[in-house]
């Protein structure tokens, strides 16, 4: 199986943004774009991006999960950088569009499409350091993904507590924006070399919050424990319908500054268990947290019953193994093909 993301489907929707209105979507050739060397993101990154999935279900049919949200967030992503604003009617349509067009390549279970729209200040204004782009283009790529952790859900991660810097400026936390991965490499870079951690989880000042690409949520018996909302980081997707079922079951579901001291008393106890949730993630065991040096196992270790069940409850829905009680999921029309 190749990387996460490296394979693509061969065309792509596109719709540009010239200033006044979206021009018409229309496919084109997934491998390549012709930006002008002075676009306004290769200098001064205004660009935002979604990350959601399409999944085959038994009876053949492809389903969005949470198309919605996921436009929601992309709309608020592009408001916050001073983009555009986006049309959701036609990002929503360009979207349904991509994966009907190529809803044969959706695979099966435990595989997904896994869905990249994306949208960039196209000005070509080098000068423009401190005002927005007032051109811009979002398109819609596809591609054919399975895990995004090497072990998925069986194996648990090593995870870097970081309380010193932060993932990016706190302002940016909730923009699903390029910069901010740029702007967690360094330490996570490090913390591979040095720990050979698999992920670094920002705390900063002791306040948890997430990793470079996934929220982090701690299970203790009953109690779900997940920093609230705020602007500081991103609002996950996955990170809401885990609280979602969670609540469902009749679980305590907190959202609340949890700190690194808390943690750290937590996760030594025997039934305790993390996890990093996000649509790449999904939702995948934190197995050893480490800090100041030191290792801390988190419950047994390993990946427990209640991430495993959750995980599964999540992903039942998603390939159509289990009730959508909650509607998150969008049905694509079939195209049928000419023989
Ligand atoms: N936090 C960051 C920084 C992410 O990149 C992601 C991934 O999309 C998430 C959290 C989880 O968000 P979602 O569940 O909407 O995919
Ligand atoms: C996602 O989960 O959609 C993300 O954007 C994370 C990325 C590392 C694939």
């Amino acid at each position: 199986m190749k990387a996460f993301g490296t394979v693509f489907t061969d065309e792509m929707t596109i719709s540009w943004n010239n200033g006044d209105g979206w021009t018409n979507p229309e496919f084109v050739p997934s491998d390549s774009l012709t930006l002008h060397p002075g676009a306004h993101v290769l200098h001064y990154s205004s660009t935002c991006f979604e990350g959601l999935k399409a999944f085959r279900h038994p009876d053949g049919s492809v389903k969005i999960f949470r198309l919605d949200q996921n436009i929601k967030r992309f709309a608020q992503s592009s408001d916050m950088l001073h983009l555009p604003a986006l049309d959701t009617d036609l990002t929503q349509q360009m979207i349904i569009d991509a994966v009907a067009k190529f809803a044969d390549q959706v695979p099966d279970a435990p595989g997904s499409l896994y869905i990249r729209p994306t949208h960039m200040g196209t000005d070509p204004a080098v000068g423009k350091a401190a005002a927005p782009s007032a051109t811009s283009v979002q398109y819609v790529l596809l591609s054919p993904v399975g895990d995004y952790f090497s072990g998925g859900g069986e194996v648990a991660l090593r995870v870097l507590l970081n309380e010193e810097g932060m993932r990016c400026a706190p302002h940016m936390g909730m923009i699903k924006s390029g910069g901010n991965y740029a702007s967690a490499l360094g330490p996570i870079m490090k913390a591979k070399q040095d720990l050979n951690a698999d992920q670094v989880l920002f705390c900063p000042n002791g306040d948890v919050q997430e990793t470079g690409a996934a929220n982090f949520i701690l299970f203790d018996g009953n109690e779900v424990i997940t920093k609230a909302l705020d602007e500081s980081f991103l609002h996950g997707i996955t990170r809401n319908s885990i609280l979602t079922l969670a609540s469902d079951r009749g679980m305590d579901v907190q959202e609340r500054e949890l700190s690194v001291e808390e943690l750290l008393e937590r996760a030594a106890k025997p039934g305790c268990e993390a996890a990093l949730s996000g649509t790449a993630a999904v939702l995948t065991s934190v197995g050893t947290l480490i800090y100041r040096g030191q290792e801390y196992q988190v419950g047994s270790g390993q990946p427990g019953t209640t991430t495993r069940d959750l995980r599964k409850a999540l992903n039942d829905i998603q390939w159509g193994l289990a009730d959508d009680p909650h509607g998150w999921l969008t049905t694509i029309p079939v195209i049928h093909k000419a023989e």
